[in-house]
């Protein structure tokens, strides 16, 4: 007999979860998610799981420990309860940044993350443009990532992109920018990034490529406090592009990062919902957003029937 496939949702992100439900024409698991006044977290499942094939929804936004520790006892829930499978769909991973031992006496706590998720019972994850991709190898199950790059690069295959560079805004970025540039058939320049310390302050020092007269598309994985894109969109200007937009798969947008979209003439502002916008959209009126939702519905489709998930990278 086949698995049943259910989907619950975290409270991080539950406009992503119904959306991906309704694009596998499911309803979304029920469950209560209940806060004591001591902080301690319940989850509760209000319908049967036993055999089922089960997948989690729950991203990395504010309150992060939280989700975090919902996504746990969730987990932990649904595997008290029987369910088969269990799967963590995490479109934004939490901690990923924190993926090695760059300074003494420091934790790696995106690997923490993965035995956290294994420990509680997740057999299977679904993530997407991981900050760096070997955080795959924290797991021992399986991890697809899905990347955002087709979705992007087909929204801007509709814009005029005759006069376009494409623009790693550091170093880091440079390999998955080639994504990019093979989709759309454009040329690249890297900004030489730097960071002093932990101050979340980039510094831009040196630009590998032609941008001068150009439309510069700005690239990264994500906008977390706005320092790196804020700084390479003033370099670009000061090297001579004629306009500068930015693509970035997470909109993390921490402190002061709407404030800082605010200094920057951008033309256009294009972010996934893998991390709710919530209030922030009302404050800034560049942004469009691409749901992920569709990419997600189809590969936990794809997962739940045996299929190939790299299909989905066309
Ligand atoms: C850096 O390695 C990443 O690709 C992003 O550029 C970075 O995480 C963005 O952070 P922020 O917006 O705080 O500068």
């Amino acid at each position: 007999m086949r698995r049943e496939l259910k989907i619950f949702s975290g409270s991080s992100h539950p406009e992503l979860a119904k959306a991906i439900c309704e694009y596998n024409e499911i309803p979304l698991g029920a469950s209560e998610i209940i806060k004591f006044s001591n902080e301690n977290i319940m989850v509760r499942l209000l319908e049967n799981v036993r055999g089922s094939d089960v997948f989690v929804v729950q991203t990395s936004c504010p309150p992060v420990n939280e989700g975090i520790m919902e996504m746990l006892i969730m987990i932990d829930a649904l595997r008290y309860a029987s369910a088969e499978r269990i799967t963590a769909v995490i479109p934004y991973f939490p901690y990923a940044r924190s993926d090695k031992k760059d300074k003494p006496r420091i934790s790696i706590t995106a690997r923490l993350m993965a035995d956290l998720l294994q420990t509680a019972g997740a057999h299977r994850v679904l993530t997407m443009d991981l900050h760096s991709p070997q955080i795959q190898g924290f797991f021992h199950v399986p991890i697809d990532q899905l990347i955002a790059a087709p979705l992007i690069c087909d929204y801007f295959r509709n814009k005029d992109l005759s006069n376009a560079v494409l623009v790693a805004g550091d170093v880091g970025e440079s390999k998955s920018i080639g994504r990019y540039a093979n989709r759309l058939n454009l040329p690249i320049a890297i900004i030489d990034k730097r960071r002093d310390g932990d101050d979340e302050k980039a510094r831009a020092v040196h630009l590998i490529g032609e941008v001068q007269g150009k439309d510069a598309l700005i690239i990264d994985d994500e906008i977390a406090s706005g320092g790196t894109l804020l700084e390479a969109a003033q370099f670009l200007k000061r090297y001579g592009v004629k306009s500068v937009s930015a693509a970035a798969v997470h909109p993390v947008l921490s402190g002061r990062a709407v404030e800082r979209l605010h200094q920057i003439e951008l033309d256009e502002l294009v972010v996934t919902n893998t991390i709710p916008l919530g209030g922030k959209q009302s404050q800034y009126d560049k942004f469009k957003v691409l749901s992920v939702a569709p990419l997600l519905g189809d590969a936990i489709m794809r997962i739940h029937n045996g299929d190939s998930v790299s299909k989905l990278f066309r």
